[in-house]
């Protein structure tokens, strides 16, 4: 039976963005970066993934913490977005200082006054926990999320092979793209459109040996195709729900964050870790390769999103031979948002 794609009102109703902030970001373990950077006490990244303002921190303890970034007086933010080191998290807007717990220490200047308790007050928190010196947090909305390894399953199993950690973060990207968080998702889930899109990454793979696998429980998808003699772009790329892309080479690897920002709009933040740092002229050539395929993915990204929004296109055919993986999340994005 061919499955049809999910309604074109799906990618542009705010309705729907609503629904999926609470039941997909809310709920579900997030990938948020790298633990390289969050070693001493106040260490800090500070992200927004679908509109969740989120500060993960050391604590005096030496204990990753997670806390909406969002302060208790007048909702700003207890830290810029980013990452950096701070003794304390003092708010943005008039001063309120939190502890790295998250506790009120101090609401500057506010004057006495009955009914005000800063002793009980605090920023709102999150679950954070690391796996392979990749950080995730869980909103917890429901108070029933999983530990985050069993969340993560099977794909745990999946990445054993690969030396995660002896991998070194060099470099960095973020781009703005023009589409919602699951036009992108949707792209990244199939090969069908690389000879069309990427005609580079085409010559350098065996496009006929592509395979996609898909774990339907803990909700990943690998892709896999053989590299031609002397190309640098062989490997594993996986995928995990909801926005982790995750992919790894012999000595390499590039990890992708999605953050989506509105119904129209998703920022994908990249990094690449290297076995061998030093090594220039190679690694250089793997991020070379990438920028180029994501610059071709975003270009027929926003095309794709505009056509969504266009109200001549509800829904399509996925290809069962090359569509299998959006298919599956087609299908997670439903069952998510209408359970
Ligand atoms: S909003 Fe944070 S101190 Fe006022
Ligand atoms: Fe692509």
């Amino acid at each position: 039976m061919v499955e049809l794609t999910l309604p074109a009102s799906w990618y542009v109703d705010v309705s729907v963005w609503g629904r999926e902030r609470r039941a997909v970001f809310g709920r579900e373990w997030l990938f948020v970066g790298h633990g390289q950077g969050l070693s001493e006490p106040g260490d800090y990244v500070a992200c927004d993934i679908a509109g969740w303002p989120l500060v993960v921190v050391v604590d005096d303890g030496g204990e990753l913490r997670a806390h909406h970034n969002v302060c208790r007086h007048r909702a700003g933010p207890v830290v810029d977005e980013g990452c950096g080191r701070v003794p304390s998290l003092v708010c943005r807007y008039h001063g309120w200082s939190y502890g790295l717990d998250g506790r009120l220490r101090a609401a500057r200047d506010f004057g006495a006054t009955d009914g005000f308790e800063p002793a009980e007050i605090s920023l709102r928190g999150a679950l954070v926990e690391g796996w392979r010196g990749l950080v995730f947090v869980n909103l917890d909305l429901d108070r029933t999320a999983p530990p985050l390894l069993e969340a993560l399953g099977t794909f745990v199993d999946e990445c054993e092979p690969y030396p995660i950690e002896e991998l070194v973060v060099t470099h960095e990207a973020q781009h703005d793209v023009a589409c919602n968080w699951k036009t992108y998702a949707d792209n990244y889930l199939e090969g069908y459109h690389i000879p069309l899109v990427h005609p580079a990454l085409s010559k350098d793979i065996d496009v006929k040996r592509y395979v996609v696998d898909v774990d339907e429980r803990h909700r990943w998808v690998r892709h896999s195709a053989p590299a031609r003699d002397g190309a640098v772009s062989s490997g594993c790329w996986l995928w995990r729900w909801p926005n982790l892309a995750l992919n790894l080479y012999p000595d390499a690897m590039n990890v992708e964050r999605y953050d989506p920002v509105t119904p129209y709009r998703t920022r994908l933040r990249y990094s690449y870790s290297f076995r061998r740092p030093g090594d220039h002229d190679a690694n250089e050539a793997v991020i070379r390769a990438s920028a180029q395929v994501t610059t071709e993915d975003i270009a027929i990204c926003e095309s794709v999103q505009r056509n969504l929004q266009s109200g001549t296109y509800d829904t399509g055919w996925l290809s069962p031979k090359h569509e299998r993986g959006v298919a599956a999340f087609q299908r997670w994005v439903r069952e998510t948002v209408d359970n």
